[in-house]
């Protein structure tokens, strides 16, 4: 019987993560910070090495291969700093080129510090196997071309912050290869320089707060000061496949720059001119991108994919026939990317036909049975007010269309940045009010801060224009007048959703919005992540426990046990 071949992928920097890959499928995936409860986790993802192996029920010693996401570990920036960052941030110019960016990491990646790596690969028994690094870029492309929804040869593109010293390049799929055509340093990053130096400027989190500017974009006046923020960056005349810092600083020494061009603009209105001149750029480098290859299906990955209104824009490009957004956009979704690459390149050599799967649902992380949730609700003193409900889908359904506030903990963890129903607030959308209260009592979420709808399949024409099966909550969409049903899950502003279109893969969330619909005639609930602000998802019933305790939450659906205050 031919054997099965088994990657183990890691993502040791910046939402740091672990994946295994199992004759081309992923079989488990798990981002560190739903395991320690630290947002965007950075280092080593030691707890998430160890749980993906008992999510597939496999053995490490069963490994074909280890693939390491990055030939440098990314950092976060502002939070940690080694002083090779520092000084990389202060004479990024001198590494603008690309031959000099090569050189540099040439030199940083014999560097790479695996001791932590390796430690954990001990314990397992595995520290002998073959190690394999994964350009950061070619993780990304990875992850989205590997799993696109169809055969054709198709155009990748990622765009990040940075990554191993590039922050974007333009490739093309065939069969089992990613070809790179053209890459952007990292100092000419759009992401980076521009638009997160921006969110840095309006007092938010750089590489953490870039959706609270895309959100308050639509409030603000783009002409304001479009012409100002247009001379930070651009799509390199000479060079069109390849971007273009045209301020002149990297990241921290961009701010100087910026007050003396932003004085006295309104916040509101930079945020508009930011998101317009980034969809701008896009749309520019897009359409260069088609040109160039004659290729006009589309694969994207890097965190500047997690712009679900800059995606919209582009999905909306006359040129493109079509287009994948890889949900986990951002680098935690590079441990699935490298792993991918890690498997197409063993079997390549090994002469082994691969397999492919298309991305379908992405509940890859681990579950917990009702006796080790029931264990929990002891331990925590909760036991006294939880109760065992075999129809639990059903209750939770009615108890949102009575205006309550209904956490959910079912099933295998979501990877990626969204709650897709297993690990979600719902609320009642029909009414604008329950935004206060989920604002100002559960989520401390800032107040301009749109929602977003998880949709019955059979509903999304009812809610969205130009309709598309969209299960990720990756892109925005236009919505029609009947969207007034879920009003609350709108922007408030633009009347955009990003939604989660809701079919059969997920039974158990289904089965709460068809509740929710017998009753109340509407297809759709509002849907939140379920966390605190500023902590992430909730990975564990423990931690599930400890949000429901520290919030306004009415009740709390974890498994079949519901507790309601
Ligand atoms: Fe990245």
């Amino acid at each position: 019987m031919k054997k099965d071949i088994v990657v183990l992928g890691i993502h040791d920097g910046h939402n740091a993560s672990a994946a295994l890959v199992k004759n081309g499928s992923v079989v488990a995936a798990v981002q560190e910070e739903r395991l320690v409860n630290e947002k965007n986790y950075s280092g080593t993802p030691t707890n998430s090495i160890r749980k993906v192996f008992e999510i597939a029920d496999i053995h490490p010693s069963e490994v074909d291969l280890i693939a390491i996401a990055s030939l440098v570990r990314t950092h976060a920036p502002l939070k940690e700093r080694p002083i090779h960052v520092r000084l990389y941030e202060k004479y990024a110019f001198l590494f603008r080129s690309h031959k000099m960016r090569k050189l540099l990491i040439y030199f940083l990646h014999k560097r790479r510090d695996m001791n932590e790596i390796i430690g954990v690969l001990k314990e397992l028994g595995i520290e002998s196997k073959e190690i394999m690094f994964v350009e950061h870029h070619f993780a990304h492309a990875a992850c989205a071309y590997y799993q696109r929804p169809w055969d054709d040869e198709t155009l990748v593109l990622t765009l990040d912050g940075a990554g191993d010293g590039l922050c974007a390049s333009v490739n093309i799929g065939r069969d089992s290869t990613i070809e790179r055509i053209a890459s952007t340093t990292a100092y000419n990053s759009p992401s980076n320089v521009f638009y997160s130096e921006i969110t840095g400027y309006l007092g938010l989190k750089r590489w953490d707060h870039e959706y609270k500017v895309m959100g308050m974009a639509p409030y603000g006046i783009a002409e304001d000061c479009i012409d100002e923020i247009r001379k930070i960056a651009r799509v390199n005349p000479k060079m069109p496949l390849e971007f273009e810092n045209t301020i002149g600083a990297y990241v921290i020494y961009v701010q100087k720059k910026l007050r003396k061009m932003l004085a006295e603009k309104r916040f509101d209105n930079i945020a508009a001119a930011t998101q317009k001149h980034f969809e701008d750029i896009l749309t520019e480098w897009v359409r260069n991108a088609i040109e160039e290859t004659g290729l006009s299906k589309i694969c994207c990955a890097g965190g500047a994919f997690l712009n679900v209104k800059a995606n919209k824009v582009l999905r909306e490009i006359e040129e493109v026939e079509d287009i994948f957004f890889y949900p986990a956009a951002g680098d935690e979704g590079i441990a699935v990317g490298a792993a991918l690459e890690g498997y197409y390149r063993f079997c390549e050599r090994e002469g082994i036909k691969p397999g492919r799967e298309e991305l379908g649902p992405i509940y890859y992380g681990m579950e917990y049975d009702d006796d080790y949730i029931k264990e929990v609700l002891k331990r925590t003193g909760w036991i006294e007010k939880a109760e065992y409900v075999d129809n639990i889908e059903e209750e939770v359904g009615e108890l949102i269309a009575n205006n309550k506030i209904i956490a959910v903990f079912n099933g295998r963890v979501e990877w990626g940045p969204r709650a897709l129903g297993n690990r979600s607030i719902l609320a009642d959308p029909r009414d604008m009010r329950i935004i206060h209260k989920l604002n100002f009592a559960i989520k401390q979420r800032d107040f301009w801060m749109p929602f977003a709808p998880s949709v019955l399949e059979e509903r999304g024409e009812d809610y969205l224009q130009d309709y598309k099966f969209a299960p990720y909550m990756i892109e925005a969409f236009d919505t029609t007048e009947k969207a007034d049903e879920i009003v609350a899950a709108l922007h408030p502003r633009d009347r955009t959703a990003r939604p989660q279109i809701v079919n059969d893969w997920n039974p158990h969330y289904r089965n709460i919005l068809k509740a929710f619909e017998d009753i109340t005639g509407v297809g759709g609930v509002l849907n939140t992540s379920f966390n605190l602000h500023g902590y992430p998802i909730v990975g564990t019933p423990e931690m599930a426990i400890w949000t429901f305790e520290n919030s306004g939450l009415d009740g709390l659906a974890i498994g079949n046990w519901l507790v309601v205050k």
